[in-house]
């Protein structure tokens, strides 16, 4: 068993699954937690095979939208204090708009997905943090920043206000809170079917460095921002986009 616990939500894929790996190449236990059970298991194995440490990654099933579901992802921290939570579970989800009940429903998922699964997750953690020294991360979108998805953007935007409020909240207890916004990244279910080769080479072109992100580019900001070299860094949203939003 590792000297530090980090609880990944989305951890069986994409962006979630390079977290997961790199948290455990830096010495981290990591729980993942995603509602596909052979999902979570099949990249449990495969972290564990690539690192050398067969039980470094264990897994718990739970849709991080239905509060119910929380109790159990307390129960397999148990007694452990979690050093990190990374909040990384979400996606654009799409809706029907031809009525006011299906705009509504639209909304709400995108809400349930992209911030209750956030704000549940880590309300549920809390009083098992590491105090002094714990962190939080919160995984937004470029979305957020300029537009472009809607409800997504709107979701994802909410999670930076939470993200300063939570900052304010635990910064006296030495808990850092902050957030990663990632431009397009390739290598997740994050668009599905939804990708085409113009689309694709449009966002690359939008980048200043010519090239799509790939999911270890934002597990390498999660790595730092979860590190002591990031104690002094709170209440801030990073940018991982290739410079295809310049800082704000
Ligand atoms: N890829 C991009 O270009 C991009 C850009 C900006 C931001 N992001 C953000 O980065 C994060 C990771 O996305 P990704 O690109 O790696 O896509 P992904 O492969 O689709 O990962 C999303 C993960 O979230 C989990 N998840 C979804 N709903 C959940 C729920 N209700 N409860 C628990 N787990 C849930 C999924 O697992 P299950 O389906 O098994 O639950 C999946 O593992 C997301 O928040 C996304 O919005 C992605």
């Amino acid at each position: 068993m590792g000297e530090r616990l980090a609880v990944v939500s989305g951890g069986g894929t994409g962006i979630g699954a390079a977290v997961a790996r790199g948290l455990v190449a830096d010495g981290y236990d990591v729980l993942i937690v995603g509602r596909r059970a052979d999902v979570l298991l099949a990249t449990a194995e495969r972290i564990g095979a690539e690192c050398g440490r067969a039980d470094a990654v264990s897994a718990m099933t739970a849709d991080l939208t239905d509060p119910a579901q929380l109790a159990g992802v307390v129960e397999a921290v148990g007694d452990r204090s979690v050093d990190a939570v990374v909040n990384n579970a979400g996606g654009y989800l799409g809706g029907d708009t031809a009525t006011l009940a299906g705009t509504a429903a639209w909304w709400r998922a995108n809400l349930d997905v992209n911030v209750l699964t956030a704000v549940l997750l880590t309300e549920a953690l809390l009083p098992a943090l590491r105090r002094p020294g714990g962190w939080v991360i919160l995984l937004s979108s470029i979305a957020a920043q300029r537009g472009g998805g809607g409800p997504y953007s709107a979701a994802k935007a909410a999670l930076h206000g939470w993200a300063y409020d939570l900052a304010g909240q635990l910064g006296k207890e030495q808990i850092t809170v902050n957030v990663v916004s990632p431009g397009y990244v390739a290598d997740t279910e994050f668009f599905g079917d939804r990708m085409t080769p113009e689309g694709h080479a449009a966002r690359v072109a939008a980048t200043l460095v010519g090239r799509v992100g790939q999911p270890d580019d934002i597990a390498a900001a999660v790595r730092y921002l979860v590190s002591p070299a990031a104690g002094y860094v709170t209440g801030q949203v990073l940018g991982v986009n290739g410079g295809s939003v310049l800082g704000r």
